[in-house]
């Protein structure tokens, strides 16, 4: 760690309104997945319908090469927790199945993800995996609303997770979320657990992607030989969450949400911003 905090670029609200455009088409193409996946379809098969949308709606999917990577998507199966590279296995009923992806919309990157049980879940563990990773994200933006340093956004995700789990949960040591904008990857790091430091100074034009990753059981992972897939070797399962989010003057705005987050911070009384999309300035209508 530097001693010097490290340069966050902050945004316009010209920009993030591209960013709320690059968002948008990020949730629709989540939709479009979430619609398509069942057993039987292979995740490669999820990656090229993800990777012909974005295509097709005119952006460029930011996974595919970055470092190397070789895919549209991240899809990670039961035990894998992030950066499941996808192949041609099916999916079978009860599978635990994060699906990450990302595009860029004139310059400007997104980040979401979000996780899925196949058919009928497995068990009632798997369900309160996924449905606390959910919410553990929604606490750490919310936390973000009234949150002066992003280790705020860290403690609330932490708790959350200790509040609903106890010790049956564990996060996923060593990755976090980020800062996103012109890069996918940028400065400030968003960690899922507190640390030492209080974390970047929260003001508006900060866009962040929050990340929660948790895995049942003991947090043990290996990288595997493909140097991307992150494996869980406790014998648990894994769930991920994630949304880029931006800080106005005017209040958080999920960028990667349908309705801006509106919904999910009014449960947690926020007031989201309003979403530049909703009201046709610059962009298509939000859906
Ligand atoms: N959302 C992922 C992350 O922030 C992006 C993975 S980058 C890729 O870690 F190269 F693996 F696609
Ligand atoms: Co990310």
């Amino acid at each position: 760690m530097s001693i010097l905090p490290e340069r966050v670029e902050l945004k316009t609200p010209e920009q993030i309104l591209v960013m709320r455009r690059s968002g948008q088409l990020l949730h629709r193409v989540h939709e479009m997945l979430a619609e398509r996946i069942r057993p039987g379809i292979t995740t490669d098969q999820l990656d090229t319908l993800a990777h012909d949308m974005i295509r097709d709606e005119g952006a460029t999917p930011n996974f595919l090469g970055y470092q190397g990577y070789p895919a549209t998507l991240c899809i990670s199966v039961n035990d894998v927790v992030v950066h499941g590279i996808p192949d041609d296995r099916p999916l079978e009923e009860g599978d635990v199945v994060s699906i990450d992806g990302g595009c860029i919309v004139e310059g400007w990157h997104s980040d979401a993800a979000r996780t899925h049980i196949v058919g009928s879940p497995r068990s009632v563990a798997d369900e309160d995996l996924v449905r606390i990773t959910e919410d553990a994200l929604w606490a750490g933006i919310a936390a973000l609303a009234s949150a002066e340093r992003v280790g705020e956004v860290s403690a609330a995700i932490e708790d959350c997770v200790a509040e609903a789990a106890g010790e049956s949960l564990s996060h996923l040591e060593g990755f976090g979320g980020h800062g996103i904008g012109t890069a996918m990857h940028q400065p400030p790091d968003v960690m899922n657990y507190r640390t030492r430091s209080r974390g970047a100074r929260v003001r508006p034009g900060l866009c962040v992607a929050i990340e929660p990753m948790l895995i049942q059981g003991p947090g043990n992972w290996e990288l595997e030989d493909d140097d991307w897939t992150v494996r869980a070797t406790g014998g648990g399962r894994a769930a991920h969450a994630e949304h880029s989010v931006a800080v106005t003057d005017r209040g958080l705005l999920v960028l990667t949400a349908g309705d801006g987050g509106a919904a999910e911070l009014a449960r947690r009384g926020v007031v989201a911003a309003p979403d530049p999309l909703a009201d046709g300035a610059g962009g298509d209508a939000a859906d």
